[in-house]
């Protein structure tokens, strides 16, 4: 955070030094710092035990008594990646881990229980622990459709099945909801970390659409895609989602690859992106408009399509409810934007340990109005969602109906049992004035 002195002499020496403009709006530009590398894996690990110690629960509510996983090194089973400590990388070679309920401590098992095998030597010691607990009901993550919960490779299922024989395989059950509830369920303490990754996506966003990176005329969508590969490294940030960066047009959709286009005035730019950090992911879709000579904003008609995406928005999070699946949530959005006279559509998603999280999708581009299996899911508390969704809206300036396309990140509320944003929404486009440098203007971090 600037001092108010720090401000004081910024804006002296703005004025002094009229042409160092540019450089001074860096300057203003205060990215906080994620925390170093080595604190970030202890929160991560402390999140990690937190998270481990509610599997014998969360195995006794969804009717199991333990939960078998087995992989090799670099053919990991899906919840590996959210299991793993935090210095951990890929699983070493056969890695076998076993969750159970057993809390007695008198044989001094840990939970999980895992080995790091190559010889075999974890068959038989695997069958002397599961005869000692007994566990009647096991969980393996066999699901055919849902990727939290079907990551055990088809050559190790063999293997185990061999290895275990058919007794142990009768009792071998799919329960999608133990992996779908473990990885998709967030803790308080991750909200604090999750904000302040808005809040680098918001400066980026207000960085890369300024007249700092784009040139009318000049620059293009993918040297601005670029712009943002390379500015996330020196934010130490990666990211699971190259960034998409379109010139908005009745075409451009759904703009998996952006447009790769010359930026010019009068444009109507989206990005969709995401960041990862600290195990999160975010992911984010905001628009900027180019100004043309003499203007000074955005033309009314591209500010009604906005406040229209941000109604459907409202909609959106004031029907949203834990326990709806989410095609209730979808058809009950789609009756009410038919109330409001709205057009779109609506696509979103959980999201968390990875950009497409686990749990109940509510739409999906290609499936507007019901999703089998994932959009028949119940939706859970305590989870983040991005919320995503376009509204049509027709600009007579260009005789087109342009989708606006918006996407923010919410998180659950307890107090309000309710979703919302994590660092607020977008209600105005970002300014690319070609006339003057962006002047300014001041940054809240
Ligand atoms: C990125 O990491 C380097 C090396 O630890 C550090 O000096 C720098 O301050 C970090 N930058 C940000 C914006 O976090
Ligand atoms: C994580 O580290 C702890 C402490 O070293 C260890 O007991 C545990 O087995 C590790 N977890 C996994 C999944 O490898
Ligand atoms: C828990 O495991 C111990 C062995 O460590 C066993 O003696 C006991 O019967 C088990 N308890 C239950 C409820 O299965
Ligand atoms: C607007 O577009 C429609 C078709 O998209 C076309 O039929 C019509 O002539 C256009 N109007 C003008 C004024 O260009």
């Amino acid at each position: 955070m600037l001092s108010l002195i720090t401000w004081i002499l910024l804006l002296l020496s703005c004025n002094l030094f009229k042409y160092s403009a540019s450089a001074l709006r860096e300057a203003t530009i205060q990215y906080k710092p994620l925390p170093s590398l080595r604190e970030q894996a202890r929160i991560r690990d402390h999140w990690l035990k937190e998270r481990i110690s509610r599997i014998p629960s969360l195995l006794k509510k969804h009717g199991v008594d333990a939960w078998l996983m087995s992989q090799r090194e670099h053919a990991e089973d899906t919840i590996w990646w959210s299991i793993k400590n935090a210095t951990d990388y890929d699983a070493h070679r056969r890695t076998v881990l076993l969750f159970h309920t057993n809390e007695s401590t008198l044989e001094g098992y840990p939970n999980p229980i895992k080995w790091v095998d190559n010889t075999g030597q974890v068959w038989p010691e695997l069958l002397r622990v599961l005869k000692d607990f007994n566990p009647r009901r096991i969980a393996i993550n066999i699901d055919q459709n849902i990727a939290f919960a079907g990551g055990l490779h088809v050559g190790e299922y063999d293997t185990t099945a061999q290895a275990l024989g058919p007794e142990w395989m009768q009792r071998m059950v799919n329960v999608p909801l133990l992996g779908i509830e473990y990885v998709t369920t967030k803790l308080e303490t991750q909200l604090e970390y999750y904000r302040d990754m808005q809040d680098i996506v918001w400066l980026m966003m207000e960085e890369g659409f300024s007249r700092h990176t784009i040139n009318p005329g000049v620059t293009t969508t993918e040297d601005l895609s670029w712009w943002y590969r390379e500015k996330m490294l020196t934010l130490n940030l990666t990211t699971w989602n190259h960034p998409r960066i379109s010139v908005l047009t009745e075409e451009s959709f759904p703009g998996w690859s952006g447009t790769d286009d010359i930026i010019q005035e009068g444009d109507l730019l989206h990005i969709d992106w995401g960041i990862t950090a600290m195990g999160m992911n975010t992911d984010t879709q905001h628009m900027a408009y180019v100004l043309r000579d003499g203007e000074t904003d955005a033309p009314d008609s591209l500010k009604q399509g906005l406040k229209k995406a941000n109604r459907m928005q409202d909609i959106h999070l004031d029907i949203m409810r834990a326990g709806m699946t989410g095609n209730e949530v979808l058809e009950n959005c789609l009756a009410q934007m038919k109330v409001q006279g709205i057009e779109g559509q609506i696509y979103s998603h959980p999201i968390g340990d990875w950009g497409h999280d686990a749990g109940a999708v509510i739409g999906f581009t290609n499936m507007p109005e019901h999703v089998p299996i994932l959009g028949e899911l119940a939706i859970l508390p305590d989870t983040y969602y991005s919320i995503e969704l376009y509204a049509y809206h027709f600009v007579p300036e260009r005789n087109e109906t342009i989708r606006f396309r918006i996407e923010e990140n919410a998180h659950w509320d307890k107090e309000t049992e309710r979703w919302k944003f994590v660092k607020g929404r977008q209600e105005k486009f970002y300014l690319i004035d070609k006339s003057k440098d962006t002047p300014l203007w001041k940054v809240q971090v």
